[in-house]
C-alpha cells in the first residue's frame, strides 16, 4: 500500500478509503461547481465546522480562490452531547460566529455527514441567524447512516458506514494530520 506512505501512522491503517489525488480533484470539481452557482455572488461566506473540516475548508477555499470566487471564512466549533463516535442531535455551541451573517450567502464547509442530526441543528441555527442562503459542502457522506434528511447539495464521497480518520477526522484527537481519509486497524481501538 504505497498509499499509507512511511510513517507513525502507517501501521495503524487498515486501509485507504480516499486518496490524497481524489481528494484534490474533487474540491477543485466542488470549487468549479460552487462558484459556477455563486457567480452571481460577491463573496461566499465559507463557514467551517471545526476541527474535522479544517483541512477541507483550506483546499476549498483555496480552489474557489483559483476560480476567482471570492470567499470570507468564518469558524464554528459544536459538540454533540453524549459519546465521540455517535451523534444525539444535541448540540453545544463551543465556538460561535464572530460576525453577523444576516443578508450572506453562507456556505456550509462539513467534514462528513453521518447521521446528519449535527447539520440538521447547524442549518436551524443559520437561518435563524438570517443569513440570505445556505447551502452545504460536505467532503464525505455516509448514506447508510443517515437518521434524518438535510438538503447536502455538495457531497464530494459517498463512503461506507465505517469510523473513518484523517484528513482532518480524528480518532481521540489523533490522525487529523493524515493526508487522505482511511480506516483504522481494529487492533487500534482495542488499545485504548
Ligand atoms: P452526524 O451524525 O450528526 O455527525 O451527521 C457528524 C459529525 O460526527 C463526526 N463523525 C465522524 N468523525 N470519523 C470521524 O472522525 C467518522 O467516521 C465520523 N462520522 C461522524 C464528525 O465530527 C461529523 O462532523
Ligand atoms: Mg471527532
Amino acid at each position: 500500500m504505497g498509499e499509507v506512505g512511511g510513517t507513525w501512522f502507517t501501521d495503524d491503517i487498515e486501509r485507504v478509503i480516499v486518496t490524497e489525488e481524489q481528494i484534490r480533484e474533487k474540491t477543485e470539481e466542488l470549487a468549479r461547481k460552487i462558484a459556477a452557482d455563486y457567480s452571481h455572488v460577491p463573496t461566499v461566506l465559507l463557514v467551517c465546522i471545526l476541527k474535522g473540516a479544517v483541512m477541507f475548508m483550506a483546499d476549498f477555499a483555496r480552489a474557489l480562490g483559483r476560480e476567482g470566487q471570492a470567499v470570507e471564512l468564518e469558524f464554528m466549533a459544536i459538540s454533540s452531547y453524549g459519546q465521540h463516535a455517535t451523534s444525539s442531535g444535541v448540540v453545544r455551541i463551543l465556538k460561535d460566529l464572530d460576525r453577523d451573517i444576516a443578508g450572506r450567502h453562507v456556505v456550509v464547509v462539513e467534514d462528513i455527514v453521518d447521521s446528519g442530526l449535527t447539520l440538521s441543528w447547524l442549518l436551524k441555527y443559520v437561518a435563524s441567524r438570517s443569513a440570505a442562503s445556505v447551502e452545504v459542502v460536505a467532503l464525505l457522506r455516509k448514506p447508510d447512516a443517515i437518521k434524518v434528511q438535510v438538503p447536502v447539495k455538495y457531497v464530494g464521497f459517498d463512503i461506507p458506514n465505517e469510523f473513518v480518520v484523517g484528513y482532518g477526522l480524528d480518532f481521540a484527537e489523533r490522525y487529523r494530520e493524515l493526508p487522505y481519509v482511511g480506516i483504522l486497524k481494529p487492533e487500534v481501538y482495542a488499545r485504548v
